[in-house]
Parts: C-alpha cells; structure tokens; sequence
C-alpha cells in the first residue's frame, strides 16, 4: 500500500489537468457510470465537522474520512485534515492512502473552475475572492486556467489575512489584487465571485451584484448555513455539483425554499448534467448564475486515484 503525502499531491495533481479530471468525474456520476452513496458529516464534541464521504468510480473506489475544523483558522494547523483511502476494484485491496487536505484544495478550485467555465460569460475578466484562506489560492490558480483574469478583488474578515493574499498572489501570478474592506466594494464591479469562508450568514444579497455575474458558493455544505441570500438564490439560475445531495444539504438551497422565495425545481441542474446537454447553462449576459458547492466524494476519489497511478509511473 502506497501512503502519499500532500507535497507529492501538490506536485502531481496540478490545477489545469484537475479541471479537466473533474469535468469528467461529474459527467460520470450523472451518467451512472460512477456512483457516490450518501455521505455522512457528523460535528463532533469539539466541533470538528467530521465527514465519511464514498464514491466508486470504476476500477478504484474508496473514502475520504476528513476533520473540517474552523478553530484551526490563523494557527499553523491546517483547517482539512485527512486521507482518501482508495481500493482497487478487482480484488477489493487497499491501494493507497492519499492525503486529502490537499485533495479537497485543489479538487474543490478545480470543479468551481469547471462550473465557470460552463457558466460565466466568455468576457469574464474580473474575479472577486470573498475569503482569503487556502480556497481562494486554490479559485485563483483554477479560474485564471479558464478565463483571462486581469483583475482581482478580495475580502476577508481578518485584514491582515486578506493583505497576506494580495501579497503572495501578486507576487505568483503578477495581476493586480486588491484588498477591500467590505464584501460590497469587492464585487461591485466583478464578473466572476467566488464565496470561500466559513460564514453561517449570507455574505452576499442581491443588491450587490451585478446582471451577467457568476457566482460560486463553496464555503457552506449544511443545510444551516449559506454565503448568499435568499433573494440573490430567487433571482438567479442556479446550479448544483449534484443535486439530489444539495436538495438533502445545501442551506443555499434549502433556506430560501422553507422561506417560500423560491420553488423545488429552482436548482437549474448540476454541472455534470450541463457538461452532458441534460441541462441548460447560461441563456443570456444579463443572467446571474450561481454554482453552489457542496464538494462531492466522487471528486476526492477521482483525484485519489488520479495522483495515485501518476505516482506509480
Ligand atoms: N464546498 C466544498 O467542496 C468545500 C471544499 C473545501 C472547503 N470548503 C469550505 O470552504 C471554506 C473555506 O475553506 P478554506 O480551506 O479556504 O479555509 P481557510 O481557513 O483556509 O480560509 C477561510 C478564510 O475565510 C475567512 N473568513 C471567515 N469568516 C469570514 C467571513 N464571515 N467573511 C469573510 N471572511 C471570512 C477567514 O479569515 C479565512 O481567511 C470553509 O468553510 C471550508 O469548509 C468547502
């Protein structure tokens, strides 16, 4: 058995060819080719989200068993601590252990990338980061793959972490990044917005965006929580990563629909079905379109078994 550790991760799953591995991954799972059981995410006595999340996609299947623990934020501990345990198919042995923090960082950029690249429009150039941890370097590295990024906009509620952002990805990657001190002037003039924080209130209303903005939602995965507000999800066309388990747990989703703002075939399709021509993306600019992430096992799994043969070569 293979034990491979994040540094390897980083090195061999790399952000352009994790946009592509994903858009196939989500095509699989819609199209029965893959399959993902339900997952279970139980918050612990020390409030550690602790998730089991399965998925089969083909010759491998396997689990990501990961700690989400906000508590770790501005330490020197890493917020997702894990491993994906993968199996091969044929004779059901274990094949390796993959770390998953890393995993779930590149993987979670890459699928928001893929969505983006379905959904926002073609002369998208502005992209505004709400959240300025690992998930934003993650978005930033993904989404400048797809679209011709110029500028950027962050917002943090901790300013220093937001100043450390600019600073290091100005330095990567040489395009203007510039800190903001509300969410409002960090996407009032964007085209793309990434949501990446922890927040269990809306962050972003419909007042604050623009017509033809793509929004991804990634930060929240419970039905209690949510980054965007009711009357921005009634507003806007939206889209799931898979959309049985975002009827089951998305507070995006689910909050507006107990407040009556919208109906139970509002979510549009997932991206899977969109990637497949089962669903419809975008239809006009002035169109608001969100991604709603609730990050899938199928996508761990993928990218396990990804680095996994790539570090047997
Ligand atoms: N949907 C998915 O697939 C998926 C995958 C990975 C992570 N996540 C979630 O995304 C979020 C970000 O993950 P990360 O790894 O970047 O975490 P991180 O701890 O590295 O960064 C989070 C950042 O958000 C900031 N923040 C916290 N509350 C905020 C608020 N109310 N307004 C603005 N900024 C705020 C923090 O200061 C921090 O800089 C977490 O909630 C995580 O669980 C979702």
């Amino acid at each position: 058995m293979k034990i491979i550790e994040q540094e390897e991760v980083r090195k061999l799953l790399q952000p352009k060819d994790c946009i592509q591995l994903m858009a196939e991954a989500l095509k699989g799972l819609e199209s029965g080719e893959y399959a993902q059981p339900a997952r279970l995410i139980t918050v612990m006595p020390n409030t550690a989200k602790f998730g089991f999340m399965p998925a089969y996609v083909g010759d491998y299947f396997g689990a990501k068993v990961i700690s989400a623990f906000a508590p770790n934020m501005g330490t020197k501990y890493p917020s997702h601590i894990g491993y994906v345990m993968l199996f091969e198919s044929a004779h059901s042995t274990v094949a390796g252990m993959i770390e998953a923090g890393s995993i779930t960082e590149i993987r979670t950029g890459a699928v928001s990338a893929a969505a983006t690249d379905l959904l926002a429009r073609k002369d998208s150039h502005k992209l505004a980061l709400i959240g300025a941890g690992a998930q934003a370097r993650s978005h930033l590295a993904a989404i400048r793959e797809i679209r011709d990024i110029t500028s950027v906009t962050v917002y943090d509620l901790f300013p220093q972490a937001a100043e450390l952002f600019a600073k290091d990805m100005h330095e990567k990657y040489k395009i203007p990044v510039v800190v903001c001190s509300t969410v409002k002037e960090a996407v009032k003039d964007a085209d793309i917005i990434c949501t990446v924080t922890p927040s269990k209130e809306p962050l972003l209303t419909k007042e604050m965006v623009k017509p033809g903005t793509h929004i991804n939602a990634v930060g929240t995965f419970t039905p209690t929580t949510r980054e965007v507000s009711s009357d921005l999800v009634a507003a806007a066309r939206l889209y799931s990563d898979q959309t049985e388990a975002a009827k089951r747990e998305s507070g995006e989703y689910l909050i507006p629909l107990k407040e009556g703002l919208i109906k139970e075939d509002h979510i549009v399709g997932s991206i899977g079905e969109v990637l497949l021509g089962k669903a419809q993306g975008r239809t006009a600019d002035d169109e608001i379109t969100i991604f709603d992430a609730l990050g899938l096992a199928i996508e761990d799994v993928a990218s396990a078994k990804y680095v996994y043969e790539r570090a047997a070569l």
